[in-house]
């Protein structure tokens, strides 16, 4: 069995920052209510021109430069989006062909905001059993094409990003040391959006009721995250034999700074161990993790040997963690 880490990691964020004074300007709402219930200063929002798969393109390249690869080595794309260029095909298809990567496997994996996590536990196993030696692992959301800009609840929460990983194989003791991932649907319609599916097709009554948008019951979420994300958390510690004390950094989904704080205040955790941009990008949905990590490893956050622990929770619900010695 081959041993999977991660070789790269590349980013990408739209130009356009949408700060919470812009927003005072659009629905009710105030800095001081988004910054003290969220964290949130700022987020992204992309142009008109660009697309899931250009961002995904962007990010990828980088990932591959850092790892040293072209994107002919690659022997499978995995992007995980609920935010894809369009129904069909698959976002993955245009990643494939704007990199010039051969005809590998190459498909989109729809988890929310846990999707990078997900997909990462994917491309592990192909890396594992040898069926591939170099993945492309992307987290890609444009949501603000999903936002209500009439709805305080969720258009202050979310922002667009792009970010992605080449995994591949990897000397022991570096490499993912343990996963675990989770799908609950009892909580399915917490957070969705009610049309342009087949249970209702987009026509015009759907638009007119604005049901292609995020509708979000937030509060509820809030607890089932918290708990969820410290349960999940602890276990794969306990799988690789290890304690939170033993973690050199914690990159928890940035979807709300007090789900952070109360994760980490459960975990027992110092303030430094966590790492968080929430303010500068909101919430990226699949993107966030993936973004904190490129950028930990960019800024010399992370180092050679450092034991990271990466938890998510979003809509399904889903939520899982991942423990990897970089
Ligand atoms: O990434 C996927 C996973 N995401 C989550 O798990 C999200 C979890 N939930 C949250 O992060 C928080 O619940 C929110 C940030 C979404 C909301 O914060 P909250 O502290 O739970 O607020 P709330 O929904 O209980 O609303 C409190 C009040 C309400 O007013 P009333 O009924 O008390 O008069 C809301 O209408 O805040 C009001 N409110 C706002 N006020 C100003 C809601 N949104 C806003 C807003 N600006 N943007």
């Amino acid at each position: 069995m081959n041993h999977a880490g991660i070789l790269g990691t590349g980013s990408a964020l739209p130009e356009k920052v949408i700060t919470n004074f812009d927003l005072e300007k659009m629905v009710d709402t105030s800095d001081q209510w988004i910054t003290e219930r969220t964290g949130i200063k700022e987020r992204r929002q992309a142009a008109p021109t660009e697309t899931t798969s250009l961002l995904c393109i962007q990010a990828a390249r980088k990932a591959l430069e850092m790892a040293g690869l072209q994107s002919s080595d690659l022997d499978g794309i995995i992007c995980s989006t609920i935010s894809p260029d369009m129904p069909l095909p698959s976002t993955a298809a245009f990643i494939q062909r704007g990199l010039g990567a051969r005809s590998v496997l190459a498909f989109d994996l729809a988890a929310a905001c846990s999707g990078f996590l997900f997909a990462m536990t994917v491309a592990e196993q192909f890396i594992r059993t040898a069926k591939a030696r170099y993945v492309l692992v992307v987290g890609a959301e444009l949501l603000s094409r999903w936002l209500d800009y009439q709805d305080r609840a969720t258009c202050v929460l979310f922002g667009d990003g792009v970010a992605a990983a080449v995994l591949g194989p990897v000397t022991p003791p570096a490499g993912i040391l343990a996963t675990e991932m989770h799908t609950d649907g009892a909580f399915a319609e917490h957070l969705y959006i009610p049309a342009g599916g087949t249970s209702k097709p987009a026509s015009c009554e759907t638009v007119r009721a604005r049901e292609h948008y995020i509708k979000m019951r937030g509060n509820e979420l809030f607890k089932v995250a918290v708990r969820n994300l410290e349960e999940v958390s602890r276990r794969v510690l306990v799988e690789a034999q290890l304690k939170p004390n033993d973690l050199d950094l914690f990159i928890p989904h940035q979807a709300n700074q007090r789900i952070t704080e109360a994760v980490r205040e459960r975990l027992g955790l110092a303030p430094q161990k966590v790492f968080s941009n929430i303010h500068r990008v909101g919430n990226t949905s699949s993107a966030s993790i993936p973004l904190c990590l490129d950028e930990c490893v960019r800024s010399g956050r992370v180092k050679k040997g450092d034991l990271i622990l990466m938890s998510a929770f979003g809509a399904g619900v889903t939520w899982g963690s991942a423990l990897l010695r970089w």
